[in-house]
């Protein structure tokens, strides 16, 4: 038994669990008028609706009572005061002091990191203007037109999710690629769509080992200069962001092109570090830190709300309860906006790399289940490929649904249509439709009783599946910084619930050096036999495809 498991608030809910278990929600919302404005709770101009969630006043209170038993309020204090959070890589997990908007002096070993932060902000807008007004070209004076990404995980999911976002915000003679994949095909194919002497390559990697980001990153650097032919042109076109100057260095990029970050940002924290840089340049700075500021207004929030009013303890702490009560594997992210078409990837390296842990902070085994399965797609794509099973499926997916009051393309009757979407799956997935409507509708339809019989259990909805609503006025930086700080905050929570460390990924760690070990097999001739017979079975098929095809055309 664990601390937690063992605490009476743990045990409290577990019997409160046997009582709620069969509780519908259709008749909670009939039995209380007031439940929409008792269970949301709002910032700035966004509103979280939680009242479609399978809980009453005393699941609340109860779900609050184990935050504090957790030490919620302290671990918040503890991570804001920069302790090391980070209790295997031993530092502290910073990323609320990259959007300190305050400036309040945040300290590392003694030393306020606002400075350096401050400096490299500065170093980014002056970059990011030079490239956007023209001012700084390539090598031989063409304006830059093309930005290219390379990196992976943080250093691009980050990125990525908001140059796709912010699009409306976005110098549109300006274009944004990211490439990530160790598959040659994704440099290649968008090397197809740039042109050497118009293309600025951003190469973005906090450790600046990461294998996938070095070959590209080399595989690019050749491309260039054997398109352009002059080595020495290299230094227009290629920048870093890193932690590693050492590597950039080592890389040939002269070190007044290298943006730095810390050891104390995570990197799937890092996007409001210089690992934002291809945002800057996408959508000016001016946007990027207005993103800053909706994420620090949502830190102050998160620092200062208390628990029962507090966003992202509230998502936390009913992710918990679906998670670790009513044993839910999953959790959906559903953004009803096509520009936040990547955020459930997002999501997915943030929740997943961070809780997908399953040794506690005393090194010891958890008996409880941990981070969910995060998973999802923007609406109204998702509602015609998985949502079937959300609504009579067998297996419990609490979802969250994002959507935008206002469009930023106000076309015809698209919005409302996208919103009254959004709004039908909460409510259908809540109520559910009972025996007695389906029969009542399928009479009306003039269906013959032979056929209701045949077909009327399929047209039952059980209902009470939980939603999550996060609505807000438009999607514009601040509310993307600020919605994005709030999942962070959720994640955090989680973690400390759990009492896991959320800010390490030694699994990932363990593939990458197995990864180099099968790579040297691969480039050494004859049979291995050293793995397991899958693994030796898999090397040798490709070493007998490879070799033999060596000798007619060589593939690597
Ligand atoms: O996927 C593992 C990981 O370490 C992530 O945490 C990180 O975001 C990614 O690799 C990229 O690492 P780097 O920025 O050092 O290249």
């Amino acid at each position: 038994m664990s601390e937690l498991t063992d605490s009476a608030e743990w045990k409290a809910l577990k019997k409160h669990f046997n009582s709620m278990s069969h509780v519908h929600m259709r008749d909670l919302f009939d039995e209380n008028p007031e439940r929409f404005k008792q269970f949301s709770v709002g910032l700035n101009d966004i509103l979280l609706d939680f009242s479609k969630n399978r809980i009453t006043d005393e699941t609340f209170k109860l779900l609050m009572d184990l935050a504090s038993f957790s030490q919620v309020e302290q671990s918040r204090t503890h991570m804001f005061a920069g302790e090391n959070m980070n209790c295997t890589e031993f530092r502290p997990a910073l990323h609320i002091a990259l959007r300190n908007r305050s400036n309040k002096p945040v300290m590392v070993d003694g030393k306020d990191v606002m400075p350096k932060i401050n400096a490299v902000l500065a170093k980014m807008r002056d970059f990011s203007e030079r490239v956007r007004s023209g001012q700084l070209r390539g090598y031989n004076g063409r304006r830059i037109r093309s930005i290219v990404n390379i990196g992976i995980g943080g250093s691009d999911l980050g990125p990525h999710v908001v140059c796709e976002a912010m699009k409306p915000f976005a110098q549109r003679d300006l274009k944004v690629h990211f490439v990530s994949n160790a598959d040659a095909t994704h440099l290649v194919e968008t090397l197809k769509l740039v042109e050497p002497e118009t293309t600025l390559f951003v190469i973005s990697s906090k450790s600046f080992t990461t294998q996938e980001t070095m070959l590209n990153a080399h595989s690019a650097r050749r491309w260039f200069v054997d398109m352009v032919g002059n080595e020495t042109a290299i230094a227009k076109h290629f920048v870093a962001v890193s932690t590693n100057l050492e590597a950039t260095t080592k890389f040939g990029i002269d070190s007044e092109n290298v943006f730095e970050f810390w050891d104390w940002v995570g990197g799937r924290y890092s996007l409001w570090s210089a690992i934002g840089l291809p945002i800057a340049l996408y959508i000016g700075m001016d946007h990027f830190e207005a993103m800053l500021q909706g994420a620090h207004e949502m830190d102050q929030h998160f620092e200062t709300a208390p628990l029962d009013q507090n966003m992202p303890v509230i998502l936390a702490m009913l992710g918990i309860w679906y998670n670790n009560f009513f044993d839910a594997q999953s959790h959906a992210i559903m953004p009803y906006s096509q520009y936040l078409e990547r955020l459930p990837a997002y999501l997915q390296q943030l929740d997943m790399e961070s809780n997908g842990k399953t040794i506690d902070r005393e090194n010891q085994r958890v008996n409880y289940l941990t981070g969910p399965i995060i998973w999802g797609q923007s609406g109204t794509n998702g509602q015609h490929a998985f949502f079937q099973l959300l609504h009579q499926g067998t297996k419990p997916v609490p979802a969250d649904f994002l959507i935008p009051a206002l469009s930023q393309n106000p076309l015809g009757l698209h919005h409302r249509v996208l919103f009254s979407n959004c709004l039908a799956q909460t409510k259908a997935l809540m109520l559910g439709k009972k025996y007695t409507e389906a029969l009542e509708e399928m009479q009306a339809a003039g269906i013959s009783p032979d056929e209701i019989d045949d077909a009327i259990e399929h047209k039952v909805f059980e209902g009470n599946k939980p939603t999550n609503t996060i609505i807000f006025e438009r999607l514009d930086p601040k509310t993307l910084g600020s919605i994005m700080a709030m999942y962070e905050h959720k994640i955090f929570v989680q973690g400390i619930v759990w009492n896991i460390n959320s800010f390490d990924q030694w699994g990932v760690e363990y593939g990458k050096v197995l990864a180099g070990e099968i790579q040297q097999d691969l480039a050494q001739p004859g049979d291995v036999s050293k793995h397991d017979s899958s693994t030796n079975g898999l090397v040798n098929y490709r070493k007998k495809v490879y070799f033999d095809d060596e000798f007619g055309k060589k593939h690597d």
